[in-house]
């Protein structure tokens, strides 16, 4: 069964998908839809953004969050542009093809989305609340949507692309994918491709014979073939010179294998799935990353959500890691301060949940009370609250008045440390324990014989 939900139908389309024995059920309007899916019998189903208009697109989403459909969403470039539209798609839909497509390709998209949903268990459509015993905290929307997709993606053999921005787990979203997959007593082999040398690449990825070069004095086995029956994971695709990227496009067509000077071409068996937090399409329209290995690398793809838009899991997380992590600590750590759920939810998190992790683990290492303070997990400027002890408070600005002083003085340290009261040799300390010298800087480390100030006391700024 296949719905097809277009306010204005391409009926070459119909016809064609048709021919290709879909039983099709058109609908025009969120009503229509309402009216006319069948709730008891599962659907592939096509959403054509392109043909509704900016503003209608927020009426959808109450049509594509049914759960026996698995949808693919139509779009033109205009329309990818735009954050409804994307949400939408990241949202609801089991994949996307950019306008214009053929109807083989469509159908090949329906094939697969239908076959997810119907292979789908039933808590999948009640959708359950984590992946399960692992460590993949998510309670958000946008998290519970990933953990459906990880759950319908396993079924498959399909490769999946992962994207996300660096932090955000995608190895973590590979590995529940492998292990939730039938494959998952083969193995899980990952290689990140931008880690390589370039010239090793080859020989990492296809393996080689006894004597294949000067040094090869016994056969090596690649990583594709290591992984045979099991998984694949190409971290940081992006990064994959052109030259592997042409020998990883002829085995992911022909599921074959060379090693480097073999002469016999050996079947392997794996799931691939890739990941990157570089931008693709931009590397396609550069010529760097080839286009047709990208449509074999993302027949599925996943986007992981950023931590700054996961709400509410933002403090979960840290929870999660405190708890995690709380013997790293002598004393006993009780939770978070105010300013420190505060500043948590005001921060960008740029390193996503990498970066949550450090900063709480190192928070729970420097913590001086019982309570992780924002100053604490070193984000004291995203809280208005002042909670600070009298110690952690002249720290502070102490810090405050080197900075200004360097700013006057325009980092010539002997003035600063004149204006500061203090020596050169213990401004130069000073900077150092406030994190304030540059490492690129080739200002040189002053002799100790000029040390003759102990203290660290300095006038405050003026300014
Ligand atoms: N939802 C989550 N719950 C708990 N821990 C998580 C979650 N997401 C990521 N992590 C943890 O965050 C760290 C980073 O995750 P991961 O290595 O999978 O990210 P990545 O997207 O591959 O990052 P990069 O692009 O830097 O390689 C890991 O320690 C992982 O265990
Ligand atoms: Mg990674």
């Amino acid at each position: 069964m296949l719905v097809y939900f277009s306010r204005t139908p391409d009926s070459s389309l119909v016809d064609q998908l048709k021919e290709r024995g879909w039983n099709m059920t058109i609908v025009r309007s969120p009503a229509d839809c309402a009216r006319q899916i069948r709730l008891d019998v599962p659907y592939a189903g096509i959403v054509d953004l392109s043909r509704f208009s900016a503003r209608e697109l927020a009426a959808l989403e109450s049509s594509l969050r049914q759960p026996l459909v698995g949808w693919v969403a139509l779009a033109s470039p205009d329309r990818l542009d735009e954050p409804d539209a994307r949400r939408l798609i990241r949202s609801y839909c089991f994949g996307y093809l950019k306008l214009p497509a053929t109807a083989s390709t469509i159908d090949y998209l329906l094939g697969h989305a239908f076959g997810m949903v119907t292979l789908g268990d039933l808590d999948l459509v009640a959708g359950a609340a984590s992946v399960g015993d692992d460590e993949m905290v998510g309670t958000c929307e946008s998290m519970q949507q990933l953990f459906r997709t990880i759950r319908k993606v396993a079924n498959t053999d399909a490769a999946v692309f992962i994207a996300g921005e660096s932090g955000t787990g995608k190895e973590l979203t590979a590995v529940a994918i492998h292990e939730r997959s039938p494959r998952r007593k083969e193995p899980f082999v990952a290689i990140n491709c931008g880690a390589i040398p370039h010239h090793l690449l080859q020989s990492e990825l296809f393996g080689y014979e006894r004597g294949a070069f000067t040094g090869a004095n016994q056969r090596k086995i690649g990583r594709v073939e290591a992984a045979n029956g099991g998984t694949l994971f190409l971290d940081e695709i992006g990064d994959l010179p052109l030259e592997s990227q042409a020998s990883l496009l002829r085995f992911l067509q022909e599921g074959k294998i060379e090693r480097l000077g073999g002469r016999e071409s050996i079947s392997v068996d794996v799931r691939v799935i890739s990941a990157t937090h570089v931008d693709l399409e931009g590397a396609m329209r550069d010529g760097r990353f080839r286009a047709d290995l990208f449509h074999r690398l993302c027949v599925l793809r996943i986007d992981e959500p950023p931590l700054r838009a996961r709400g509410k899991d933002i403090e979960i997380l840290a929870h999660h890691v405190l708890h995690k992590f709380k013997t790293d600590s002598a004393r006993r750590i009780r939770g978070f301060a105010p300013s420190a759920i505060e500043a948590m939810h005001k921060y960008n998190w740029p390193g996503n949940v990498r970066e949550l992790i450090n900063r709480v683990r190192r928070a729970i290492v420097m913590a001086e009370g019982k309570l992780i303070g924002a100053e604490d997990l070193d984000l004291a400027q995203f809280t208005q609250q002042q909670s600070m002890t009298l110690a952690q408070a002249r720290e502070a600005a102490e810090k405050r008045a080197i900075e200004a002083a360097l700013l006057r003085h325009r980092h010539r340290l002997n003035e600063a440390a004149i204006d500061l009261g203090i020596s050169r040799v213990t401004l130069y300390r000073l900077m150092g324990s406030h994190g304030l010298r540059d490492p690129s800087a080739s200002e040189e480390k002053p002799s100790e014989a000029d040390d003759s100030a102990t203290s660290g006391e300095g006038k405050s700024a003026a300014d």
